[in-house]
């Protein structure tokens, strides 16, 4: 076990947050000095990076292969270490998380008249990547104690045009997969996992991603494994796999029938040189926060009004994106959300309202009034 990190090293280090919520990013214990140790790029405290870093991207510099279409291998070894170690069969790398979803859900033709199933309280690319396919989005409801959604309220939404369910482990913690898959097994539906935030997050012991058809995972600026921006679906289905591969890199070649849909959706080669290198990294990390993790609920324990988000018992694993938890004003003399923010600002807690429930955003409220 690492010991408790400090006030200062657990709270200084925090990532961006969710629902008045933080989480440490990795120990800040670890020295800024040689250029052999991890440090903060420009004087930040994430992304950490070191010489292998610098000698990684120099390599493919140097290479003259910048992308894969250019002869480099790094994409693929990214592939084959993610697979692996999320126990898929498949990985295939894309520009972000955003384009891993759309790639996913083109491979599965999802298209005008479909219907998708997903969670209001997620990112918004969730959302934009089924309206970009013209298909319909349609919420379920949010456990308020999980903050993960409702596997009851999932099949409550179904219709005859439901297409997919598209369930989301937000904040890096597993979402109730039992019900949800009993749920698609019930009705016979796919389920793609927006995994974008969970990288290592496990449900009943296996990393999620394959727990339906596949899964679409983020390596944007904010995630706990990074590259700027970057992305991967993986999966055990074959064909899934070639549809995905072949709508990524127009013209492909794996041998799956064309739907006559696909895009340029790669991720370049020093993206996925620096994937590797900062995965040398990443369990240590992962390791770090769930020890940091553990103090601070421990530690919030003692506070009446701050209620940590509940854990559902399949959740071997948290990725721990974002820690979340519910703030009861009325235990904080009625203190207001906005100032109970501010004044944790104050004592340095990075800490934010979280995400807005998507059906309040004016965004989705367009679509919603819109009579085409
Ligand atoms: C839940 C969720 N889905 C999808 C995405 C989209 O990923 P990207 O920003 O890499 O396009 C994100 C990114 O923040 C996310 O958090």
């Amino acid at each position: 076990m690492h010991s408790p990190a400090s006030r200062r090293n657990f709270l200084g280090c925090a990532a961006t947050a969710a629902l008045a919520a933080s989480l440490a990013r990795v120990s800040a214990a670890e020295p800024k000095t040689a250029a052999t140790t991890p440090h903060g790029a420009s004087g930040t405290d994430w992304p950490l990076i070191d010489v292998a870093d610098e000698k990684a991207l120099l390599d493919v510099l140097h290479s003259g292969k910048w992308g894969r279409t250019s002869g480099g291998a790094r994409n693929r070894e990214f592939e084959t270490v993610f697979a692996q170690r999320m126990q898929a069969k498949h990985c295939i790398a894309t520009s972000s998380g955003t384009t891993a979803l759309l790639t996913a859900l083109g491979a599965l033709n999802i298209g005008p008249g479909d219907e998708v199933v997903l969670p209001p309280y997620t990112f918004v690319a969730t959302f934009n990547a089924i309206t970009a396919n013209f298909a319909l989005p349609v919420f379920a409801d949010t456990d308020p104690a999980s903050l993960q959604v409702d596997p009851t309220s999932v099949a409550a939404a179904i219709t005859p045009a439901t297409r997919l369910l598209l369930p989301v482990h937000i904040a890096g913690t597993a979402c109730d997969l039992d019900g949800i898959l009993a749920v698609a097994k019930e009705r016979k539906l796919p389920v793609l996992e927006d995994a974008c935030q969970a990288p290592l997050a496990e449900w009943r012991g296996r990393p999620v991603g394959t727990h339906g058809i596949g899964g679409c995972f983020s390596f944007q600026a904010s995630k706990n494994l990074t590259a700027g921006e970057g992305g991967a679906i993986v999966t055990n289905d074959d064909e899934f796999a070639h549809r995905c591969y072949n709508f990524h890199t127009p013209g492909g070649g794996k041998p799956a029938p064309s739907l006559g849909r696909a895009a340029n959706f790669r991720l370049t080669e020093f993206q996925a040189a620096l994937l590797l290198s900062q995965w040398r990294r990443f369990e240590a990390q992962q390791t770090t926060r769930a020890d940091n993790a553990a103090h601070l609920t421990q530690l919030l324990a003692a506070i009446p009004g701050i209620a940590p988000a509940r854990l559902a018992a399949g959740n071997t694993r948290n990725g721990w994106h974002l820690y979340m938890f519910r703030y009861e004003a009325a235990k904080f003399s009625g203190l207001s959300r906005a100032k109970f923010l501010q004044a944790l600002a104050k004592e340095g807690v990075a800490a934010s309202a979280g995400y807005t429930a998507l059906n309040r955003t004016p965004h989705v409220q367009a679509l919603a009034k819109n009579p085409h």
